[in-house]
């Protein structure tokens, strides 16, 4: 499949590209991207026909989406999507008196939770003056998981389906967003708030990769069934799918604990038999899932993303999918394409 193939985003009327832009690192995630840096990645990205934009209030305190709306402002609107999220108000403060971590030299706003219905019209209205742009096509609430939100999480989640649900389907009846959903790290919570509210999508990170696929036990059917899209984040798992099980490899944005690296050494044997490269693996196999019309890869440099977008659409042999299952390195019952 090319990156700029375009899929029907689930029972919605718009289509996205089955690879896409995703704009955590550009919100200086970890280590700090220049501004040239960042603006030649989305322009190499519209180059390549790439046109799905993912970002939120929260990537660099509003630094992504200053930098998406910088970098997409001039362009035609109806020949993108762009997703952002709500669950955070950004407020001005001292650079001094913020706790910017794990961003870097990110904008000088506190970020404070607010899943109510005021909030979330707050949090709407003010994104779309951080990007300059007219709409955003797509809303997701933001990060109503436990591995976000811990012992918090089942209160704030209640919040969210009361508060957000309510702005957001009003902004959905009323056509000024034309999809909503959630964004989060977990599939239980996705399934949650399916079987809760009428959702039309979800942005789900790191639980559906080549390293993980718990999702297609439930969760995943029961979009199919709905007509919900889920694109994928945190596809390369925050790396370690993208360079290997290398000294320092990432697993949800944290160091790589052993078994980890023992599985994903395990997998790039098999590349390695196959003569594929790992994050060519990564990034096809998840949009070979129905229910997923999209990868929203994460990258650093044009370099990273140059090469992302040559391995979507590398060969990849259907005796490599086969290996992988035979050796239970990946779910039988998973799509591969
Ligand atoms: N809750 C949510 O809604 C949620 C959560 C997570 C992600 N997302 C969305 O999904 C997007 C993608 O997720 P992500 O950026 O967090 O994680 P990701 O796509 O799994 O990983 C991105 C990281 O992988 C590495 N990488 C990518 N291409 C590479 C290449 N060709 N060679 C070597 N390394 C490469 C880079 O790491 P280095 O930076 O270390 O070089 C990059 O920052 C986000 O930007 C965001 O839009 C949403």
């Amino acid at each position: 499949m090319l990156p700029s193939a375009k899929n029907r985003f689930g029972r919605v009327d718009l289509d996205v590209t089955a690879f896409s832009f995703g704009t955590a690192p550009v919100g200086n995630i970890f280590r700090e991207i220049d501004e040239q840096t960042s603006d030649a990645m989305f322009q190499r990205s519209w180059d390549a026909d790439i046109r799905y934009y993912d970002t939120a209030p929260m990537y660099g305190h509003g630094l992504s989406e200053l930098r998406t709306g910088q970098s997409l402002r001039w362009k035609n609107r109806d020949d993108f999507v762009l997703s952002s999220k709500v669950g955070r108000i950004l407020k001005p403060k001292k650079r001094s008196e913020i706790d910017f971590a794990p961003w870097n030299n990110a904008a000088p706003f506190e970020v404070v939770f607010d899943y109510s219905y005021d909030g979330t019209m707050r949090s709407f209205e003010d994104s779309l003056q951080r990007l300059a742009l007219e709409r955003m096509d797509i809303c997701f609430i933001h990060d109503v998981d436990v591995f976000t939100r811990g012992d918090d999480q089942p209160a704030v989640f209640d919040e969210a389906m009361d508060g957000c649900w309510k702005a957001l389907s009003q902004l959905r009846d009323e056509g000024v967003v034309k999809a909503i959903g959630v964004g989060v790290n977990e599939w239980e919570v996705c399934q949650a708030a399916l079987e809760r509210r009428d959702f039309d999508c979800f942005l789900l990170a790191g639980r559906y990769t080549l390293l993980e696929q718990e999702s297609l036990d439930s969760f995943l059917p029961m979009c199919e069934e709905r007509g919900a899209a889920v694109v994928v984040g945190g596809g390369f798992n925050s790396g370690i799918l993208a360079t290997g099980a290398v000294d320092g490899a990432k697993y949800n944005y944290a160091p790589a604990p052993p078994e980890i690296m023992d599985k994903v050494t395990k997998i790039e044997q098999v590349c390695a038999d196959h003569k594929v490269p790992l994050p060519a693996a990564a990034l096809q196999f998840v949009v070979a899932h129905p229910a997923v019309p999209s990868f929203i890869a994460g990258t650093r440099t044009v370099e990273q993303l140059d090469k992302n977008l040559a391995w979507f659409s590398q060969d990849i042999p259907a005796d490599f999918w086969a290996e992988l299952k035979h050796k239970g390195l990946l779910r039988e019952d998973a799509p591969t394409p």
